[in-house]
C-alpha cells in the first residue's frame, strides 16, 4: 500500500495533489463535475477583507503553451466567503478536502485583517474545512509605494510576521519566480513565522494585438501561466530545497503525473494543479493515478520518500 499522505507544514493532506488558487473557484463550482477523493487540497480564489471589483475586460488571452490573465483579484470579500461559500464547500461538497484560504490585501494591516477573520472562522462548526491560509504576496503595496510585498524581503518578513500573529493555522507564502534570488524571500518566509511555501505565482507578461498597437488585456499586463512556466517552477523549487527545510507546494503548469513528479523530485512536498483544470477539470485526480502508478512501479512506498529525491 503506497502512502500519499503529505503533512504540509501542519496541513495534513491526504493526497499529493490539490488544486491551485484562482483555478477552481471557491471550491464549489466544481461541485458534482470533479471527484475531490483525490484532492488534498482545495486553494480557494484569493480574498481581501472587502469585495473587489476586478480589472477592466479583456481579462485572459491564450498564448503558445500558455494564458495570460489579468483578473485582477476579483472576489466576494472576506465576509461574504466565510459566511456563505466556506459553509456550502463544507457541507454540499462529497469528500471534500481541507481549503486552504488564499489572502491577498493593499496592506499589511489588511492581509492581518483577513488571516484573524479566516483564524476565527477556521475555529466554528462551518468553517472547520479550513486547513490553512495561504498568502498571496504578488500584489501591490498600495500603502508603501505600490511594489508587490513578495519584492521586497524586509517588508515580506513583516507582512509574514503580521499574518502569523493573525492566525495559528498552518501559514503558507506563495512566492513569485520574477525575484533575482529566491533565498532572501525565503529567509523573510522563515524568519516571518512561515510554516510552508507555495510557488510559483504567474510571472509578469504582455500581449500586443498589432493591428490595433493595444495591448490585448484591458489592464495592459498580467501574468502567465500554463504549460510554459513549468521549467521555471521546477528551478525555483530547486532552489528553495536547497535554501530550506520548510515544506514546499508547488504548482506551475502541472498537467500530467511527469509534471507534478519532476516538481516533487526537485523538492516540492505536494503540488497543485492550476491552469490545466479548465481545460480538463480532472486533471488533477489523472495526476494523483499517475503519481501512486510511478510509486508502484519503482517501489518507493511514499509519495514523502521521492521529495528531494534529484540525483546529482
Ligand atoms: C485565472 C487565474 C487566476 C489566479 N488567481 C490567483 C489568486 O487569486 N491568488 C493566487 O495566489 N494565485 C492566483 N493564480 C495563480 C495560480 O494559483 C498559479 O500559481 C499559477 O497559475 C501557476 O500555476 P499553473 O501554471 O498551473 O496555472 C491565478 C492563476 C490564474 C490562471
Amino acid at each position: 500500500m503506497i502512502d500519499m499522505h503529505v503533512n504540509l507544514g501542519g496541513l495534513e493532506m491526504r493526497s499529493p495533489v490539490a488544486v491551485a488558487s484562482g483555478t477552481f473557484g471557491y471550491g464549489t463550482e466544481y461541485s458534482g463535475a470533479v471527484d475531490f477523493s483525490k484532492l488534498g487540497a482545495v486553494t480557494a480564489k484569493g480574498i481581501r477583507v472587502s469585495p473587489w471589483p476586478g480589472n477592466p475586460m479583456p481579462r485572459h488571452c491564450e498564448v503558445p503553451g500558455g494564458l495570460v490573465n489579468a483578473i485582477g483579484l476579483q472576489g466576494a470579500g472576506a465576509k461574504q466567503f466565510l459566511e456563505m461559500s466556506v459553509p456550502w464547500y463544507s457541507s454540499r461538497v462529497k469528500n471534500a478536502p481541507p481549503l486552504i484560504v488564499n489572502i491577498w490585501g493593499g496592506s499589511i494591516e489588511e492581509y492581518a485583517e483577513t488571516a484573524a477573520m479566516v483564524d476565527a472562522a477556521s475555529k466554528t462548526e462551518k468553517g472547520a474545512k479550513i486547513g490553512a491560509a495561504e498568502l498571496n504576496v504578488s500584489c501591490p503595496n498600495v500603502k508603501e509605494g505600490g511594489h508587490a510585498f513578495g519584492q521586497d524581503p524586509a517588508v515580506l518578513e513583516r507582512l509574514v510576521a503580521a499574518a502569523r500573529s493573525a492566525t495559528s493555522l498552518p501559514l503558507i507564502v506563495k512566492l513569485a519566480p520574477n525575484v533575482p534570488d529566491v533565498v532572501p524571500y525565503v529567509r523573510a518566509c522563515e524568519n516571518g513565522g512561515a510554516d510552508a511555501l507555495s510557488m510559483i505565482n504567474t510571472i509578469p507578461a504582455m500581449v500586443i494585438d498589432v493591428e490595433k498597437r493595444r495591448s490585448v488585456l484591458g489592464n495592459t499586463t498580467g501574468g502567465l501561466s500554463g504549460r510554459c512556466v513549468h521549467p521555471v517552477a521546477v528551478k525555483m523549487v530547486y532552489d528553495c530545497r536547497r535554501a530550506t527545510g520548510l515544506p514546499i507546494l508547488a504548482m506551475g503548469g502541472v498537467y500530467t503525473a511527469t509534471d507534478a513528479l519532476e516538481l516533487i523530485i526537485a523538492g516540492a512536498n505536494a503540488v497543485a494543479v492550476g491552469t490545466a483544470t479548465f481545460t480538463d477539470p480532472s486533471t488533477a485526480a489523472k495526476v494523483y493515478d499517475g503519481i501512486a502508478d510511478y510509486l508502484g512501479r519503482h517501489s518507493i512506498a511514499s509519495v514523502a520518500e521521492l521529495s528531494g529525491s534529484l540525483e546529482t
